[in-house]
Order: structure tokens, then sequence, then C-alpha cells
């Protein structure tokens, strides 16, 4: 007889949370967002809307209320920089939004968000109409200067396929003095086009990597959200589920078709999941997963797949160093970029654990075997210790991992669980 497979609950998405606070704090009245997540990054987007005037309370572990002051003049100035800690997205969304104001401030971070490119943004914001300066390297602190004057209205090209990127201009555009066409290579995450679709905001998309937004001219209403399951962090189970060969259900998973590349790159794997009890919420594809165990081959990934499995792709490293065959990930540059520079860190890893594995500009070249044991460094970045904890699942030999309480950036409750469920 099969044992019941292992049921998890996940924590919030954190690309929708963090939008939920900052698209709350922009409403028309108090907002209660249920099922949020204890992420540190959420904290900091917390954070910096408190120092911003916003008025931010918990009613209980995983319910916030936010007090929402209008689109029109939000904010007031803060005395002392916006601390964004480890947060890309909490910058990057910011600098946009802030960048429109009439109120100066100065994003700062830790020591690795400040090490993570601003200029790219800054410089298509500051064509936008904002007055946003980064240190000389292009990196933090990012001054915002108050500017009073509209976004100017027209057509922009981001040529770094990436939401955060693209949620900025997105979030300035709706200060603009008309509309604003906002285009990349490639289409990346899509949740701030669904989210404004969901709040009535006059959104458009013109083709797959282009898309319109109208200013904002009437006031965005108070929402209550109960906010799904994040993809990402079911990814750490799926990982385990298919290493380990125990089944997994995952409930309440959030499948955006622009994050759901994973999925994919394990069915071409090998892998066998069911998808039940789809259905939509605020204007996302919500479901839940079982996995079963699985044996997996090596495949190709290219920069489509890459895009779509981007925060994934450590994990794919870890089922690839144990698949049969060899594997390939190409585009996936954006990865140097990450809370650490996640092409080396995986690489340095998997050959301290006996994987014949090679880093490349963009990607990876991996052989399939067996990892024996080792000592690794996580660099401090969350997805990078959990996919090594994962690794340890079929490590002939003991994984050490030298600073494993970084998971607490998305997924506090991770280590526990994860030992917990699969008796390590
Ligand atoms: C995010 C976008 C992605 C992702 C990050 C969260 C977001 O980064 O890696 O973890 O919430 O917009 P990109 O900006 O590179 O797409």
């Amino acid at each position: 007889m099969t044992s019941d497979p292992i049921l998890i609950s996940l924590p919030s998405d954190k690309s929708i949370t963090h939008r939920a606070f900052i698209f709350s704090a922009l409403s028309d009245g108090p907002c209660q967002l249920k099922n949020v997540g204890n992420g540190a990054d959420l904290g900091s987007t917390r954070r910096v809307l408190s120092q911003l005037g916003i008025k931010i309370n918990q009613e209980n572990q995983h319910t916030w209320i936010v007090y929402g002051k209008g689109f029109m003049h939000p904010f007031q100035q803060s005395p002392s920089p916006l601390d964004c800690g480890n947060s890309g997205t909490t910058s990057r969304l910011l600098m946009g939004l802030l960048g429109a104001q009439k109120i100066n401030a100065t994003l700062i971070g830790d020591a690795s968000l400040s090490q993570r490119p601003m200029l790219r943004l800054g410089k298509l914001l500051n064509q936008m109409g904002t007055d946003i300066q980064c240190s000389d390297q292009g990196k933090m602190p990012v001054r915002i200067n108050a500017i009073d004057h509209r976004i100017k209205s027209g057509q922009y090209h981001t040529q770094s396929s990436s939401a955060q990127i693209k949620s900025a201009m997105l979030l300035a555009g709706l200060y603009a003095d008309g509309e604003v066409e906002i285009s990349e290579n490639l289409l990346s995450r899509d949740h701030t086009e669904r989210f404004f679709q969901a709040l009535g905001i006059g959104i458009q998309r013109k083709n797959e990597c282009t898309v319109l937004v109208e200013p904002i001219h009437q006031k965005i209403p108070a929402f209550d959200i109960d906010i799904p399951g994040d993809f990402s962090s079911a990814c750490f189970w799926i990982t385990a589920s298919l290493l380990s060969q125990k089944r997994v259900y995952l409930q309440n998973v959030n499948l955006n078709p622009t994050r759901t590349g994973f999925l994919e790159i394990i069915q071409k794997m090998g892998a066998h999941f069911e998808i039940q009890n789809l259905r939509l919420y605020f204007g996302e594809e919500i479901a839940d997963l079982l996995i079963y165990p699985s044996n997996l081959k090596g495949i190709d990934i290219d920069e489509h797949l890459a895009l779509r499995a981007i925060d994934e792709l450590p994990l794919f490293a870890i089922l690839a160093a144990n698949a049969i065959g060899t594997s390939t990930v190409k585009g996936a540059k954006e990865l140097r970029v990450k809370e650490s520079d996640r092409i080396e860190a995986m690489a340095l890893g998997l050959k301290k654990l006996g994987c014949d594995i090679e880093a490349r500009e963009d990607g990876w070249h991996i052989e399939g075997g067996v990892l024996h044991g080792g000592a690794i460094s996580s660099f401090s970045d969350h997805r990078i210790a959990a996919s090594f904890r994962i690794a340890r699942l079929k490590a002939q030999g003991k994984i050490l991992i030298d600073d494993e309480s970084c998971v607490d950036i998305s997924y506090p409750e991770f280590n526990r669980l994860f030992d917990l469920c699969f008796r390590i």
C-alpha cells in the first residue's frame, strides 16, 4: 500500500505579496491582506512603506491591514534612508513609484542588494522623466529627487526582460501625462499587469512583449486579498519529492504561466505530476499540485524557458546533477545579478560535491551522476541554501552549508519543515 502524500501548505507568493502591500498603500482605504508569508523580504517592503507614512497593522500571524492613502500624494518624505534589506523587488518597484512623486528619498540595502545593478532601471526611469541618481558604480545608494512634472507618455523599451524593471516602469506610468507603452525582449512575469487589471487600472497587452498603461484617473478602491501560495517555494518541495521519491501534495499554488517554466522543465526531464482544481483568483491561475516519484533525464533549457523558471534554475541544477545524462542552460545571464551570482554559486557548490559542471557566461553544462558530501557556501542567498539542503536527500555523504538561516528571506519555516517531512 502506498502511503499518503506529504501535504504542504505554502507561504504567500512573494511577488504578489510585495505588490499587494504597495498597491494597497495607493488604494483608497484599509485593505486586508490574508495568508501573508513571514519572509524577511516582505518585511522590507512593509518597513519602507511605514517609513513613507503608510499605517500597516498586523491583525494576526498571517493577516495584515494596510491603510491606503489614495494614489495622488500617498507618501510623506522619510527623514532617514529607506532600507530595502535584501529585497530587489522592494527597491526596484519603489524606484518607479517614488520617482514619480514630489518627495525626495534615498534607497539603501544590505551588502548583497548594494552590489546589484540599479543604473539600468534608473536610466530608463529618467527617460520617462524621473530624477534618479545611482552611486558612481550604478548601484545603491539610489537617490530619488522630487519632481514637479508628470511622467512623459510615450514608448519605452527595456533590453533586460525583468519583471522588476517592467513593474517599476508601469508604476511610474500611472503618473504620466498620457499613455505609456513598455516593451521588453521576452515576456517576464506579469503579476503587475494582472493585478492592475484586477484593480480596474487601465492596462492592455498590445502583443506578447508590449503592454500599454494609462495614467490613473479614478481612485483605486480598497481591496481584500487572500494571497495564493508561492510557486517558487512550491518548487523546493517538488525538487525534494523528485529526489526522495516521495509523493508531495501542494495546495493553493499560484500557477501564473509566466512563472511555471519549472513544471515544463521537470516534465521534459520525465517527471509525473497532476494539476488539480485549477481556478482563477485576482487574475491569477491557482491550483493544487500532486507530484509523483519519477526518474529524471538531462535536458537542454533555452532562454525562453530559463526566463520562465529564473528563480528555480538553482533547483534545476540540483536535479540535473542527479539525473541521467547531460543538461545545459542557456540565456540565463540574469542569474549573475540575483542575491548572489547564482551561476558561480551553484557551479562552485556542485563541483565540491563531485559534479561535473561547467559554469558558462549565461548558464551551465551539467553531467548527471551521483553527488557525494562536502562543505559548500550558500553565499547567504536563500535559494542557494535551500537548493543544497534539498540536495542532501540523495547525496552519498554529508553536505555542510555555511549559512542556512538565509532562507528566512523568503521561507523562514522551510528548514524545520523540510527536516520534519523528509526526516533528515
Ligand atoms: C521578481 C522578478 C524576478 C525574480 C524575483 C522577483 C518580481 O526578477 O527573480 O525573485 O517580483 O518582480 P526579474 O526582475 O529579474 O524578473
